[in-house]
């Protein structure tokens, strides 16, 4: 049997080298030459008498409706290089008729490493200690500097246990704490595993000393990390995020850790990514790395390659476990 002809794909979003090879190889690729404008030089492409069936890209590129309606003729699918999906539109990929992938699993480990790196900076006060030694400030061992808070004994509450947060759970349980979540409903066998279900986020974060944020950004968690749900927070509370910027209310966190009354915050992600609020460098209390949790060889070339197994499947009418619509 002659072999399938390769999907044809435009890359809206530049990747490694490795990543973009293993596309070329996989697929017709078109990689985009305009990062800042992907879509705008997809349409001109199309309007050249090029024709792609899938768009592939990753965060940077916003699917809203207006997009995905600007999309060209014959466009019959799009995958996203990400696990998050709050950037497409479902609604309208769905009124267009378009598949959508995604890259699950792949990247949770790294996820998981990076959210137990965020805790043990946020337990351990790294920025102050950072700072303290690289601005040439350190005078010498005391016993009162930099005291930080061991983590074994201690509650870690997830916000959203699901694969990353059970992985997340099963690396804090070496670390000798105890897990606690909450999700809409309790997760199958939840009790046995050790996983103690907490109805509402308030129960959960008035058990936690480690709130670590792993749910997707939906209307309903946007914002709901707040002031009113941090007002239930025990005052060692340290508040982790590794999922999106927007489930937490800035306003909210930078007052619960500007008076005091929670102890820290370690973030991954921020609500309007790059830019972070200012007021947050204000605050010793607070550890920021650029949104790195799925920054990993290994997850760079997973996600690359989920992807190429997800399409592929789907050309040849099978099903992938990876597509989100
Ligand atoms: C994702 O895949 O959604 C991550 O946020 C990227 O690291």
């Amino acid at each position: 049997m002659p072999a399938a002809p390769k999907l044809s794909v435009f890359v809206a979003t530049r990747f490694l080298e490795e990543v973009e090879s293993a596309f070329s190889q996989a697929f017709e690729a078109t990689f985009t030459t305009e990062e800042d404008e992907p879509l705008a030089e997809l349409a001109r492409l199309a309007g050249e008498g090029a024709r792609f069936d899938v768009v592939l890209f990753s965060l940077n590129v916003r699917m809203g409706a207006a997009e995905i309606a600007g999309l060209p003729e014959g466009t019959r699918a799009l995958a996203t290089y990400s696990v998050g999906t709050d950037h497409i539109d479902f609604e309208a990929a769905a009124a267009r008729g378009l598949a959508v992938f995604n890259t699950p699993g792949v990247l949770a480990d790294s996820v998981a490493e990076d959210a137990i790196f965020l805790m043990l900076a946020a337990a351990r006060r790294a920025t102050e200690s950072i700072d303290l030694i690289r601005e040439r400030r350190w005078k010498g061992w005391t016993p009162k500097q930099l005291v930080g808070v061991q983590l074994s004994g201690r509650t870690l509450g997830i916000l959203g246990l699901g694969d990353i947060g059970e992985r997340i759970a099963t690396r804090a349980r070496a670390l000798g704490m105890r897990i606690a979540y909450h999700n809409r409903r309790p997760v199958p066998d939840g009790e046995a595993r050790g996983f103690v279900y907490r109805e509402t986020p308030e129960a959960l974060v008035a058990d936690s000393d480690v709130l670590m944020i792993v749910c997707p950004s939906t209307p309903e968690t946007r914002g709901s990390v707040d002031g009113a749900l941090l007002s239930h927070a025990r005052p060692d509370l340290l508040v982790v995020n590794v999922a999106r910027g927007d489930i937490v209310d800035d306003d909210g966190l930078i007052e619960a850790l500007a008076s005091g009354r929670i102890r820290g915050a370690a973030l991954d992600v921020f609500a309007r990514e790059p830019d972070v609020d200012e007021r947050y460098f204000a605050l010793p209390n607070v550890f920021m790395v650029p949104h790195i949790g799925s920054s990993t060889i290994e997850a760079r070339l997973g996600m690359g390659r989920i992807l190429i197994d997800g399409l592929t499947a789907w050309q040849a009418g099978e099903p992938a476990p990876n597509r989100a619509a």
